[in-house]
């Protein structure tokens, strides 16, 4: 039977406390001292201190749901939406964050874990990107996350990425590093066939998308553009709720996963219009 949505984001918050971390409230989206950030854009958000070195955590491993809005800023997806079938205004971002605690190695194998066998995604349907390194910054490439997805994944399921898309910063200043994303491929299997999904990753494809994206926290973007290596290494994980669902629940489309399907139905009804969204599973992951 499809798992819910509501069951979806409860298996992840599980999952992570048995790993020994600690489960928090989703922070508030407007955020009120941080003069870089209007809103809460990502999970890391309300950590940005902890990252830093400026205040202590609560706990070394926390994880939470947070609502984000991504509508202005260096994150801003507000000309996507309305336009495509996996992006919006305000969404929830699953995440797990080790403060100084583990790195990369366990940031990998947990999201592995957990996508393969808690939600039975297919594993030949997943692609790891990792950081190509920039020679301008002085960064090189990221060869451990690379090794270590190897374990898991066939190399040609395993891709670099540049700067854009393979070291993520919170805004202008603040806490940055390479990072790790994880892709999807959700198109029929004829279509796999014929193209494979590795040259669809990052190429705005709506059936070939990125689902979560694992941060290896290790330096601070100062105003002067400069990088300062950070006083510990951290985990910033963040995963697309709504992808999530459209992944596990077989959809071509976030709007028709539970997550919206009934407000949109009940929308309807009140405003006494049929919908034509499809409510049966339709891409081959469900
Ligand atoms: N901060 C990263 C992101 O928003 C991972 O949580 O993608």
């Amino acid at each position: 039977m499809t798992m819910q949505a509501h069951e979806i984001r409860q298996k992840f918050l599980d999952f992570f406390r048995e790993k020994g971390h600690l489960i928090v409230p989703s922070a508030p989206m407007v955020l009120k001292n941080d003069p870089t950030l209007m809103f809460t854009n990502s999970g890391m958000a309300q950590f940005k201190d902890f990252f830093l070195g400026h205040d202590t955590p609560p706990a070394p491993r926390i994880a939470d749901t947070q609502k984000c809005l991504r509508v202005t800023g260096k994150h801003n997806d507000l000309e996507d939406v309305g336009h495509d079938t996996y992006h919006h205004t305000m969404f929830e971002m699953l995440g797990n964050w080790s403060f100084g605690d583990y790195f990369k190695k366990e940031a990998i194998a947990w999201s592995w874990e957990l996508l393969t066998e808690v939600y039975q995604l297919p594993p030949e349907r997943l692609y790891a990107t990792v950081f190509e390194g920039d020679a301008t910054e002085n960064l090189a490439p990221d060869t451990e996350a690379l090794e270590l997805w190897k374990q898991y994944l066939p190399e040609d399921q395993i891709l670099f990425g540049n700067k854009k898309d393979n070291f993520w910063e919170m805004g202008e200043t603040g806490p940055c590093g390479p990072c790790s994303e994880i892709h999807i491929d959700l198109r029929p299997e004829a279509e796999r066939q014929v193209k494979p999904g590795r040259e669809l990753v990052n190429q705005d494809n709506p059936l070939v998308i990125e689902i979560w994206n694992n941060v290896f926290m290790q330096f601070e973007r100062r105003a002067d553009k400069s990088l300062r290596p950070l006083p510990a290494q951290h985990v910033d994980t963040g995963m697309g709720f709504e992808r999530l669902c459209m992944a596990i629940q077989g959809k071509t489309s976030n709007y028709d996963t539970d997550v919206f399907q009934p407000l949109i139905q009940d929308v309807a009804q009140k405003q006494g219009c049929a919908t034509a969204r499809p409510t049966k599973p339709t891409s081959p992951c469900g």
